[in-house]
């Protein structure tokens, strides 16, 4: 784990073949649950709402997956651990029981309910754990949406956020077509910025008093990355 990400990982995409709605997981409360009414219209600018397909992304060094009962210790282990709670709003203290929700539940659920997707980001040799990365609030008809991220405390300092952040927003912008993604990160939070940056995201300024964190609230910079920010898709994919 010595290197550092390329600034364009290479990666291959795979769609699982998962009817919607058969995470096998049963549908509970979290998240946006109520259902959106966008009625089809001759309107371009209107879309039905969707979800995203249930997909598998590759990196060089990386495997972004759907969470499953495996990740479960080390989802409550890097959760449960101080520098993720300064950042997150996780429930604290983070117990088993939320981290077995989240790997068998309500990461699943957040896609069925169209609010985005979520991928363990897992080792491609030793396959295990080392974070998570996932879309949120998705604006199906804007084409918006936001990444959120964290990394094990036992794989932070290679590049694993920004390589992992940089496939997602690959898979966003090219393959899905969406023309906007955002991220936001304390400004305090050096860490998560450099992230963005080294992922080829944009500043674009401070959203004064926009987020909460266990600590109290907190300034935001807001980030973005488009379309026109990607180098030639080419570049990209694996042939
Ligand atoms: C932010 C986080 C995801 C970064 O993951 P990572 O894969 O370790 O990121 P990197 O290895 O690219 O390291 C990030 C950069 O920040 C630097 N950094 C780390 N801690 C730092 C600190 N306290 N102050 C300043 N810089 C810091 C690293 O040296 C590195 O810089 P470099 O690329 O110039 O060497 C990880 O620290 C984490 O999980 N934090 C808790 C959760 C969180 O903050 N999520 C994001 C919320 S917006």
């Amino acid at each position: 784990m010595e290197e550092r990400e390329d600034a364009c990982p290479h990666i291959v995409l795979e769609e699982l073949e998962i009817p919607q709605g058969s995470t096998g997981m049963p549908r509970q409360s979290f998240g946006p649950t109520a259902p959106v009414t966008v009625p089809q219209t001759s309107d371009p600018l209107r879309r039905a709402p969707e979800m995203f397909p249930e997909s598998i992304l590759h990196t060089n060094r990386l495997i972004l997956r759907p969470f499953d009962a495996s990740d479960i210790p080390d989802t409550h282990a890097s959760c449960a651990d101080a520098l993720t709670q300064r950042w997150l709003p996780l429930p604290k203290p983070y117990t088993l029981d939320d981290a077995t929700n989240w790997c068998t539940t309500a990461a699943h659920a957040l896609r069925d309910s169209g609010d985005g997707i979520q991928f363990a980001v897992t080792d491609a040799y030793t396959k295990r754990l080392m974070g998570q990365v996932g879309l949120k609030k998705t604006d199906w008809r804007a084409l918006v949406s936001e990444v959120g991220y964290w990394v094990s405390p036992w794989a932070r300092g290679h590049g694993i956020a920004a390589e992992a952040t940089r496939a997602l927003a690959l898979w966003l912008l090219a393959d899905q077509q969406f023309q906007r993604l955002e991220l936001r990160a304390a400004t305090e939070n050096t860490a998560s910025q450099k992230v963005a940056l080294k992922a080829g995201f944009h500043p674009e300024g401070t959203l004064r008093n926009a987020g909460f964190v266990h600590g109290g609230r907190v300034d935001l910079v807001l980030f973005s990355m488009l379309p026109g920010d990607l180098a030639p898709p080419a570049q990209h994919y694996k042939s």
